[in-house]
């Protein structure tokens, strides 16, 4: 539905060029709630407004069901924005219009008919309905984030590009956008591009997701493979952030203890890999932290293990979950 083919995009400022985006390939199918996470100036904002020419692409393509936006007329590129709304984190609401007015806004430039109608049925889409003649300032940050959504998508977008949407947000609020973003996704159809810099939020909704660092897209894949096992320190980094951690201080090793950090996932709960390991092995498994997550039907499982026992045995019991697919990270603490 939406490839972004090879795209950089640089700046140029009086002294020098600055690549914010290199040479990035990204596939969306249609459904997907793609996530795109980063720091703060890893260039993500840059390349979503590629997606839409808010930006120009200095170098690719990007194919919008198979049409070229990047070689789009300005006649053709004002036809297939209509296809793509956009949201962004502090709303861009036109202050001196009420929600009515704001939502009327796309209407009017694209002379839609049964105007009334369509704004009552985007009202109730977002649950805004009492809202209707209220001005922004008279709004929460989460009310407004939903005139947003409801602005977003007046003209029937088949894709949603959200920037930090939920940035400015307390986690209740981002939770409840997050859940309306999902409706809006299973229920209308419409593929989303999610930026972010909180995996909290890629975890909540997104199906697939890519990481990016310096203008590059370092690692990319469905969110439960990317969660399970993260490649890049960027990534893990991201990952531990929504895991707990085991406090350095809480651990003593010897040569018959080894702490392994190991990850599963599985659609099914019914394989006692860990127990198995233990009784064929003949170790002892300590679980000093845990947790288990649940996405997209999977069971995600995250825990630090500390094995006990022969060192041959508890190498026999680390290849054995290994061989069963589980991944175990061996934790190392030197100092
Ligand atoms: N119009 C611009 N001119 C010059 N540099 C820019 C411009 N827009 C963004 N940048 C730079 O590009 C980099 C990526 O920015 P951005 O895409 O906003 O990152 P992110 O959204 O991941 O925080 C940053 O270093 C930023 O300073
Ligand atoms: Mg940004």
């Amino acid at each position: 539905m939406i490839r972004i083919e090879n795209i950089s995009k640089e700046f140029t400022t009086q002294k020098e060029a600055f690549s914010a985006v290199k040479n990035v390939s990204i596939h969306i199918k249609k459904g997907d709630i793609f996530g795109i996470i980063g720091l703060s100036g890893a260039g993500k904002s840059t390349l979503v407004r590629c997606i839409n020419r808010l930006e120009e692409p200095s170098n690719g393509h990007i194919y919008i069901d198979g049409q070229d936006i990047t070689a789009c007329t300005d006649t053709q590129l004002r036809e297939m924005r209509k296809k793509i709304g956009m949201i962004f984190q502090h709303f861009h609401l036109l202050n001196r219009r009420t929600v009515e007015e704001n939502i009327a806004f796309p209407l009017e430039i694209s002379n839609i008919r049964h105007k009334d109608e369509r704004i009552t049925e985007l009202l109730h889409l977002v649950e805004l309905e009492d809202k209707r003649n209220s001005y922004p300032s008279q709004l929460s940050g989460g009310q407004k984030q939903r005139v947003g959504i409801a602005r977003a998508l007046a003209n029937k977008p088949s894709v949603l590009l959200c920037d930090e949407a939920t940035s400015a947000l307390d986690p209740k609020t981002t939770k409840s956008i997050l859940e309306l973003l999902k409706k809006i996704n299973r229920e209308l159809g419409v593929t989303m591009i999610v930026i972010t810099h909180e995996m909290e939020v890629i975890k909540q909704i997104c199906n697939k997701v890519a990481v990016m660092e310096g203008g590059s897209v370092v690692e990319q894949g469905s969110v439960i493979e990317v969660f399970t096992n993260p490649s890049h320190p960027v990534t893990k980094q991201f990952v531990q952030s929504v895991s707990h951690d085991l406090p350095k201080s809480f651990i003593t090793q010897n040569t018959n203890q080894k702490l392994v950090r190991i990850s599963y996932q599985s659609e099914r709960v019914d394989k006692p890999l860990l127990s198995k390991a233990i009784r064929k092995f003949d170790v002892d498994a300590n679980i000093l932290l845990g947790g288990i997550d649940h996405l997209n039907n999977h069971i995600i499982g995250n825990l630090i293990v500390e094995f006990s026992g022969e060192k041959e045995n508890i190498q026999g019991a680390i290849h054995y979950l290994e061989e069963n697919n589980v991944i175990c990270e061996r934790i190392e603490y030197n100092e």
